[in-house]
C-alpha cells in the first residue's frame, strides 16, 4: 500500500516505522518542517508542511495529530484526498467526526502508550478498527493483521469506553508512580526500590480481578496509618497529594 502520515508525534513515529517495513510511506506532514523531516528520513518519505503538497496517489492517509486538531486537519486535507481512505488513530474521537467530512473514513486505534523513548511490542498491541464502508473496514483489518495478533472491529462507543478505561489504567497509574517518586525524592530514597512492587502490582492485576487483590492500609481499614500518612503529606506541604491520597483511599474502601 501507498500511505501518508499526517502528524509527526509519538503515534505517527511508531506507526509509520512499523508500516514502512511492508508498505511505502509517501509523505509525512507536520506543521514544523524539522518534525516532519525527522520522521520522514526514517521511513523514506517526503517531509511536507503544506497539505496542498500531499501526493494524492495514495491508498491511505493516517491522521495522527492531537485529538483537538483532528477535525481541522481532516477538513484541510479532505479536498486534496477525495478518493483516499482517511483514518484517525484516536481512542476518544467518534468516527462521525471524520465521516461527516469525508465519505471514506475510518479508525486505526492502537491501545498502547506511546513515547519516543520506548519500543512498542506491536504483535501484542490491540488494534481497533472501524470504517464507514465495509470494503474499507476489510482493508484496514487486513493491514492491522500484518502488524498485530490482536485486531478487533469495534464501534466508536466501544472504543470510547476503552479509552476512558485506559486513562485510569495507564495515565492515572503512571501519575501515581510519579507521585510515589516525588515522595521518595524528598527523602533522597531511590525510586528503583519500588520497581519489584510496581511490577508485581501490574502482574497481579492482569492475573486476577484487581479489586480482589487490593492491599494496603485503606482496604484493611487501618485508620491510624491513614492518618499518619496524611500528617506526613501535610508536613511536606503537599496538599495536592493529601487530596489524592484521601480520594483514592475512599475509593478503595468503597470498592470492598
Ligand atoms: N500517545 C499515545 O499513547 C496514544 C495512544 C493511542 C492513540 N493516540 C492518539 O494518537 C493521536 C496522536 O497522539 P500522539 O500522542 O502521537 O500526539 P503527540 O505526540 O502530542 O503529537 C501530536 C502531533 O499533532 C500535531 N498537531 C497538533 N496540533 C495540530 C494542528 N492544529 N495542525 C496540525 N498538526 C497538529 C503536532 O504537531 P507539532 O509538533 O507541530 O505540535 C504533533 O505532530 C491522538 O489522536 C491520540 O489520542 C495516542
Amino acid at each position: 500500500m501507498r500511505m501518508s502520515v499526517l502528524g509527526a508525534g509519538r503515534v505517527a513515529h511508531h506507526l509509520a516505522k512499523v508500516l514502512a517495513k511492508q508498505h511505502q510511506v509517501i509523505d509525512v506532514y507536520s506543521r514544523r518542517l524539522s518534525s516532519a523531516q525527522q520522521l520522514a528520513q526514517q521511513v523514506g518519505a517526503n517531509a511536507i508542511t503544506q497539505v496542498q503538497a500531499l501526493n494524492p496517489e495514495i491508498d491511505l492517509a493516517i491522521i495522527a495529530v492531537s485529538d483537538q486538531a483532528i477535525q481541522s486537519v481532516i477538513s484541510e486535507v479532505a479536498p486534496y484526498l477525495k478518493d483516499v481512505l482517511i483514518v484517525h488513530t484516536s481512542g476518544s474521537t467518534h468516527l462521525d467526526v471524520l465521516s461527516h467530512i469525508h465519505p471514506r473514513a475510518g479508525v486505526f486505534y492502537p491501545l498502547q502508550t506511546f513515547s519516543f523513548e520506548s519500543q512498542i511490542d506491536w504483535a501484542n498491541t490491540p488494534l481497533f478498527i472501524e470504517a464507514k464502508h465495509e470494503q474499507d473496514q476489510a482493508q484496514l483489518l487486513a493491514l492491522a493483521d500484518q502488524i498485530s495478533q490482536r485486531v478487533y472491529a469495534y464501534n466508536s462507543e466501544q472504543r470510547l469506553s476503552l479509552h476512558l478505561a485506559a486513562v485510569f489504567a495507564c495515565n492515572f497509574s503512571n501519575s501515581c508512580f510519579a507521585m510515589a517518586k516525588q515522595v521518595l525524592d524528598a527523602q533522597q530514597v531511590d525510586f528503583s526500590l519500588l520497581y519489584p512492587l510496581m511490577r508485581e502490582t501490574t502482574h497481579k492485576a492482569t492475573q486476577h480481578d484487581p479489586k480482589q487483590v487490593q492491599t494496603g492500609p485503606a482496604i484493611r481499614g487501618d485508620q491510624h496509618i491513614l492518618n499518619m500518612h496524611q500528617q506526613m503529606l501535610m508536613g511536606a506541604k503537599r496538599e495536592d497529594l493529601q487530596q489524592v491520597y484521601a480520594l483514592m483511599s475512599q475509593q478503595i474502601q468503597q470498592q470492598q
